[in-house]
């Protein structure tokens, strides 16, 4: 399975870039399933029906959100009507929404998506290990489902590393998000599962990530109050993961990073040759 996941949509810019790469990815990559990071995707803070309902339209499969997901209050009665968008599954006993669910592509092979959020450095959530752990119970990889896709919305680089390797082998991929910065270390770990600690945003990168510079800017050189910040308005990049599955195991078989638009080094995968992975040997 062609799995596509792109993270944190920022503003109009994120939006646009998004929905206009998307027929480009969807036909060089023949994707099967799309997910979505939106917890920005709403003038940068959270993200609301009408946005969702354009991501359901272009073909977006799941989206995901994390801590600014409460931002725009209208999400508070949606989310519970509408299970292509979830929460972190860590949230309370009582918070609307849903954190993991099961959806099929066009093909019916079923794939799980999961959302979970880091404590390091967050609102203390419950135990996102316990969580997953949890959830994962009653899906055997390549049996009960033919795909199990994380996204891990945290601060700490360490907190997404631990849960990709306790993650090891028992899904097809778990992918970072909230820090709006790609991170350089697609790999598949030993046991099968593909990962990256952040799939970066979509977004305008002449930014202080995704947003304006000036009031970020103000408030690390001046620490006095600020106006709210907005994002910024300029040319976005659409910055994700690209995996493919085996139907049968449920593990992935590739992952390479995707950067396409006005920033960033673009590279887009091409499905007739893979990236040259690092081995013991060809490493020095
Ligand atoms: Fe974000
Ligand atoms: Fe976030």
């Amino acid at each position: 399975m062609n799995i596509l996941f792109c993270g944190d949509v920022v503003g109009r810019s994120g939006r646009d870039i998004l929905l206009q790469q998307l027929p480009r990815l969807k036909a060089e990559l023949s994707l099967d399933f799309i997910i979505v990071n939106g917890e920005n995707a709403a003038h940068g803070f959270g993200i609301n029906k009408a946005i969702c309902q354009d991501f359901f339209k272009a073909g977006i499969d799941v989206v995901t959100t994390g801590n600014h997901i409460w931002d725009q209050r209208e999400v508070m009665s949606y989310i519970g009507s509408e299970p292509r968008l979830l929460r972190p599954a860590n949230y309370p006993d009582g918070a609307p929404g849903r954190g993991h669910a099961l959806y099929q592509d066009q093909r019916g092979r079923k794939v799980l998506v999961i959302n979970v959020m880091g404590r390091l450095f967050m609102e203390s959530l419950d135990d996102p290990f316990k969580v997953v752990d949890h959830i994962l119970k009653p899906y055997p990889l390549g049996s009960a489902v033919q795909a199990i896709f994380i996204d891990i919305h945290a601060e700490a680089t360490s907190e997404k590393m631990a849960l990709g390797h306790f993650c090891d082998g028992r899904v097809s991929c778990v992918v970072g998000t909230h820090s709006h910065i790609p991170t350089a270390d697609a790999q598949i770990l030993p046991k099968g599962t593909a990962y990256q600690t952040d799939a970066g945003m979509c977004g305008d990168y002449n930014s202080v990530i995704g947003m304006d510079k000036v009031v970020p800017v103000h408030r690390f050189t001046r620490k006095t109050p600020t106006e709210r910040m907005i994002p910024a308005l300029g040319d976005g990049t659409v910055c994700g993961v690209f995996v493919q599955t085996d139907d049968h195991t449920g593990l992935a078989l590739r992952i390479e990073p995707v950067r396409i638009g006005a920033r960033l080094i673009n590279t887009i995968p091409c499905l007739g040759e893979e990236l040259p992975v690092g081995t013991a040997e060809g490493t020095s």
